[in-house]
């Protein structure tokens, strides 16, 4: 029987409660029935070994707040580790999602403690002597749950945590076994994920329990600091305790009561409540905290958790932040009856549900405007994929990105690059700014104003990271003196050759970014000055990153990187010029080589599916009028790279641009940044819908001969003919952003034949494909 059928089956359950209006009291939030409730199908698991350093907590979309465990695994970037060899140290309330890099964030970890034999002098308090194993089932995996806006864990020694969170405060409920007879509770201001506290405070008002404290913090992938502090109170579920029966300050494993405050620099400090237990000493005894953070100052921490959570009701919260994911995930709905169970399971838990933004809207403050963007790599990953799904689905919340980023540069004097809590970090690629409010300006320009995006602000930031060198272009803005002089890039960071080619690609995609914009608001001489081309290159053996490469090198940022490639090889780098295959065709001798060159790639595994660059090679068979084989390529990338495994996701997840990438080959979809184009293929549902809330349309694409997915990637899967709401369309290799701003019905007939060819191909710089 179809899944839908089921679906079907399944009796509407709606639950009204009564709240305020955030979870408050006169709101009210209803449980989704289970066809809208799509978070069911998304596994937060996926990639949390192997390398994907996807982060599996509470969060609510594009939440400041995002509450976890914490592991001492070397790979918790993410706080996070599914190997239960690693032990439980902490429930923190800041992380990143699928970062390389140092482990970021996991700042203000709470742990909870059943007994210290002793009293509360002789509690284990240390990150070391505290950390504690997980439970573990029978096939071996940690007994931990996670779903949208929810997390749990249940240590061997039988407490139980579990998470929640509003925007930017956190919900944590501890139950610990029945029978305990002095629950305590500590929170770690010093072990964030690098276990680094520049400037440590912490206080406790003794008759309220509240714990105040704060910490400056290294960034994971740059120089510089970030403030952050928490507010954190605590209440019993179920019973009251009348403030804390003792507390203290901890210092490594060494407890001393009845101290609120703490203020000097130390290695490992914290503070430790002891509570009341459940008066019904045979039941478990529950207590919860409830964590406000910020990045501002205690005294805002507190108000968020006072705004975002004034009645403690864990399952109230919890089914709140479920319901902002089935909004977001119900804005993209398939037809799941027709795919597999796993497909449709990856397919939403693709939806980068794990991305993180926070915003601000007080414009007065805004040096903290900085925080809007959370994200690392921010830029060099996600402007490939994350940026043009959101194009998709969210854009307000891409306009006030967008208006973060401007904010920045009017602020700072630059456009931000790769930002983590307010910090600047290593710029990876190029200006990566540049095509994402290209991709934003391009799409959205009528609807700018509306959106609160100045046009004149946007193109002014995007001009002047085009021609203005900052001091600092590792950090920031680009080096922009030599590139507009000799149309190349050199020198970057540690020594003198790293990255150069990488980033005279991107830069010169980055320029087309802006002519796009600039062209848009008929700012004609701009155009032409923005559209330089390349500089020439010293010879690199081009198996040089890839896993061919006989000399093993190193292409990260680090003094070992010489041959000026990052994170991908030339082979993958001499195919990219998103704006311009028509042309790299040419160069490259003809649709018969070129063809060859991409097969050549593929089947000698110079495709790297861990990392960015590659992500559009196996689409580039459109240009050369053989889409079949980019349906073949892509889909055979997903059946061997790619599944619903704690380790099916290869490389990380660099905040959703590998997830979204998934998300768009499933879709049968790869976009083109910066431009209105989409290239087409089959999706992996008879039918998908996409819906907008700025134009309140939706856009299904149905399958009129759907046949499955069958996993070779050969079968009826390659596109014969397109027709829009009836009528028949020129292409049936790409779609036109107007197609998803107007909506309808946009029809494919599929064929077995991989001759077919595209019609009109998708358009490029040099055919006149953006005149
Ligand atoms: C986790 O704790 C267990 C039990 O104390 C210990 O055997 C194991 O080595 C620890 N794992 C790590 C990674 O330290
Ligand atoms: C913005 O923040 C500043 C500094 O904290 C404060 O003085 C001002 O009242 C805030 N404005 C609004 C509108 O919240
Ligand atoms: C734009 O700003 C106006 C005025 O501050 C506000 O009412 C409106 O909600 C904003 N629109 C968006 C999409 O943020
Ligand atoms: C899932 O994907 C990962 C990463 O590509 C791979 O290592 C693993 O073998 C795959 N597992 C299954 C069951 O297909
Ligand atoms: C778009 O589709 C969704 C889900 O199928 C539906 O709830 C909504 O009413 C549709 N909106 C419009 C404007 O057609």
């Amino acid at each position: 029987m179809g899944r839908k059928m089921i679906l079907k089956l399944h009796i509407l359950f709606v639950v009204f409660l009564l709240l305020h209006d955030r979870v408050g009291k006169t709101a009210t939030v209803s449980i989704a029935d289970d066809e809208n409730d799509l978070a069911k199908f998304v596994n937060l698991f996926i990639g949390t070994i192997n390398d994907g350093h996807v982060f599996p907590g509470a969060t609510v979309p594009h939440g400041m707040v995002k509450a976890g465990l914490d592991t001492d695994s070397p790979g918790n970037q993410a706080g996070y580790d599914s190997n239960p060899y690693y032990n439980a140290t902490g429930f923190s309330q800041l992380h990143d999602d699928g970062t390389g890099g140092g482990a970021s964030l996991s700042n203000f970890k709470v742990w909870p403690i059943a007994s210290c034999r002793g009293g509360l002098k002789s509690c284990k308090t240390s990150l070391k002597s505290r950390k504690t194993r997980r439970k573990i089932l029978q096939d071996g995996t940690p007994a931990d749950e996670a779903s949208p806006g929810y997390f749990s864990s249940v240590l061997i020694n039988g407490i139980k945590a579990e998470l929640t969170a509003t925007r930017r405060t956190a919900l944590h409920r501890y139950t610990f076994p029945a029978g305990t007879q002095e629950p305590r509770i500590l929170i770690d201001v010093t072990n964030d994920g690098q276990n680094h506290n520049l400037g440590p405070f912490v206080n406790i008002n003794p008759s309220t329990g509240r714990m105040i404290g704060s910490g400056v913090f290294l960034p994971s992938f740059g120089s510089g600091q970030y403030p952050a502090h928490f507010c954190a109170d605590f209440q019993a579920e179920g019973y009251h305790f009348d403030g804390p029966k003792e507390y203290g300050i901890w210092k490594a494993d060494v407890v001393e009561p009845n101290v609120a405050t703490f203020t000097k620099i130390a290695p490992e400090v914290g503070g430790i409540l002891g509570f009341k237990r459940n008066p019904d000493f045979a039941s478990p005894t529950t207590i919860l905290v409830r964590v406000g953070v910020s990045l501002i100052s205690r005294d805002q921490a507190c108000t968020n958790a006072e705004e975002e959570i004034p009645v403690y009701d864990f399952d109230l919260v919890r089914t709140s932040a479920r319901n902002q994911w089935n909004d977001l995930l119900g804005r993209i709905r398939v037809d799941s009856s027709a795919a597999d169970p796993e497909t449709t399971i990856l397919f939403y838990s693709s939806i980068p549900v794990k991305t993180l933004y926070g915003s601000h809207k007080n414009l007065t403050m805004i040096r903290f405007i900085a925080m809007v963007i959370l994200i690392i790599s921010l830029k060099w990953d996600t402007y490939r994929t994350l940026y043009p799904l959101m194009s998709l689905h969210d854009p307000v919340t891409f306009a006030r990105i967008i208006r973060g980023m401007i904010d920045i540069q009017k602020y700072e004097g630059w456009l931000p690059e790769c930002r983590s809590a307010t910090v600047r970090q290593w710029i990876q690629g190029g200006s990566n700014a540049d095509p994402i409010l290209g991709e934003f300006f391009v799409k959205f320009h009528k609807q700018a104003s509306t959106l609160n995006v100045s046009a004149d602000d946007l193109y002014t930031a995007l001009i002047v990271d085009a021609e203005k060198e900052p001091p600092n272009w590792d950090l920031q803005g680009r080096q922009a003196s030599l590139w507009i002089k000799y149309g190349m890039a050199y020198s970057y960071f540690l020594i003198n050759t790293i990255t150069k080619v990488s980033r005279a690609l991107e830069y010169a995609f980055d320029d087309f970014s802006i002519a796009q914009v600039a062209k848009l608001l008929e700012k004609t001489e701009d155009t032409l000055k923005l559209r330089n081309t390349d500089g020439s290159f010293t010879y690199t053996d081009p198996r040089h990153c890839s896993v061919k490469d006989p000399t093993h090198s190193t292409c990260y940022l680090d003094g070992r990187n010489r041959d000026g490639f990052y994170e991908s090889s030339p082979m993958i780098y001499s195919q990219y010029v998103p704006h311009d295959t028509a042309q790299l065709i040419l160069l490259q001798g003809g649709n018969e080589k070129f063809i060859e060159r991409l097969d050549h790639i593929l089947d000698q595994k110079y495709f790297d599916s861990t990392n960015e660059p590659s992500q559009q090679i196996p689409f580039m068979y459109h240009y050369a009028d053989r889409p079949a084989f980019s349906t073949q390529r892509s889909r055979r990338i997903i059946t061997e790279e790619f599944n619903i495994t704690r380790s099916g996701l290869p490389g990380n997840d660099d905040s959703g641009a590998m997830g979204s990438f998934v998300l768009f080959y499933l879709a049968g979809l790869y976009p083109v940044p910066a431009t209105t184009q989409y290239l087409l293929s089959s999706p992996y549902f008879p039918s998908i819908s996409f819906y907008n809330p700025l134009f309140g349309t939706n856009t299904t694409i149905i399958t009129k001969n759907f046949q499955g997915n069958p996993p070779s990637g050969i079968g009826t899967l390659y596109v014969k003919s397109v027709t829009i709401n009836g009528q028949p369309w020129k292409s049936n290799c790409y779609l036109e952003f107007e197609t998803f701003v107007q909506g309808g019905l946009i029809e494919l007939e599929l064929t077995n034949d991989d001759t077919v060819g595209c019609g009109t191909l998708p358009p490029s710089l040099s055919t006149g494909g953006f005149d």
